[in-house]
């Protein structure tokens, strides 16, 4: 069942005009959030992140984040399965083609939920392959928008040789993923690139940060060179949907010991321990709580 513009319906009915902004433009944004438990995790964040994305495009959010928590609550409870990720979406709705905003047109709202499984215990034992690539995205990478075609592309480019996410690089440093947050870890500090208009602020890449500040790990919030990437100990991918996973091998070459590393590990469980807590109903915007 999803949520379409006011009304919950199979998603087999679903049907938006082909004049819709989103399908003429990409002109749209979107969030993506995960339920544990049947719950929404860190919804105030996917909520805020949510605004700074309608205000980058300069589009009215429809609803009060009360109103926003309802209706994903609903979305929730009229689909099966513990553990379920919404993906949630608002374009500048239906009118006669034309660049410029049109006016006093409601925004279409779409809201489908699908199961959230974690990544197979094989591969977070065994370590996922990545490439590295030119970001060749625009310059507002922090705005969730639905106009992903850079990124399809370059996630195809890790599809195309059974990797599994591309690594971006701009101007000699690195972005993030293509559809991911990207860390290294260099002689037991992890390095998290610096939150800019040109990466996606992640909320699994806050999660980390929290736990790494309440857990006393080494940590630096900086710049990362091409060159550490590629002599990095150990590179961690995060998202909503793949949690926190290794990458063990970047562009057919091992990281580290071609392992994954101890960092991996101990983030993977105190993840795993945050998430627990949420489940339980003691939930926490701070992951170190
Ligand atoms: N993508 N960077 C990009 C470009 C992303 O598309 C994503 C997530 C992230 C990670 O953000 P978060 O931790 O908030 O999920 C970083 C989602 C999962 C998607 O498009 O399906």
């Amino acid at each position: 069942m999803i949520y379409l513009n006011g009304q919950f319906m199979p998603i087999e009915e679903a049907c938006i005009p082909v004049l819709d902004r989103g399908f003429i433009f990409g002109d749209g944004v979107y969030e993506v959030i995960p339920a544990y438990s049947r719950k929404p995790f860190r919804l105030p964040k996917h909520l805020d992140r949510l605004q700074h994305s309608l205000d980058g495009i300069r589009l009215k959010n429809p609803f009060s984040n009360d109103d926003w928590k309802n209706l994903l609550e609903q979305v929730i409870a009229r689909n099966e399965g513990e553990d379920q990720y919404l993906y949630l979406h608002i374009t500048r709705g239906v009118a006669k083609r034309d660049h410029a905003f049109p006016a006093n047109v409601p925004p279409t709202i779409f809201i489908m939920s699908n199961p959230l499984l974690p990544p197979p215990a094989a591969l977070l034992a065994s370590g996922a392959s990545a490439i590295t690539a030119i970001d060749n995205r625009w310059i507002r990478c922090d705005v969730k928008a639905i106009s992903l075609l850079p990124n399809v592309l370059l996630r195809q480019m890790a599809v195309d040789v059974d990797a599994i996410e591309t690594i971006l690089i701009r101007d000699g440093f690195l972005t993030e993923g293509a559809a991911s947050n990207i860390f290294v870890v260099k002689d037991k500090v992890l390095l998290a690139p610096p939150k800019s208009h040109l990466m996606l602020p992640g909320i699994t890449y806050d999660v980390v940060l929290e736990l790494v500040a309440a857990h006393q790990i080494a940590h630096e919030i900086r710049e990362i060179s091409e060159t550490e990437i590629r002599t990095a100990d150990e590179i961690l991918l995060t998202s909503s949907t793949k949690e926190i996973m290794p990458i063990t091998c970047l562009d057919g070459k091992p990281v580290g010991h071609g392992k994954p590393g101890e960092l991996f590990t101990q983030l993977h469980a105190l993840y795993q321990q945050y998430k627990a807590t949420h489940m339980r109903g003691h939930f926490s915007d701070q992951a170190g709580l």
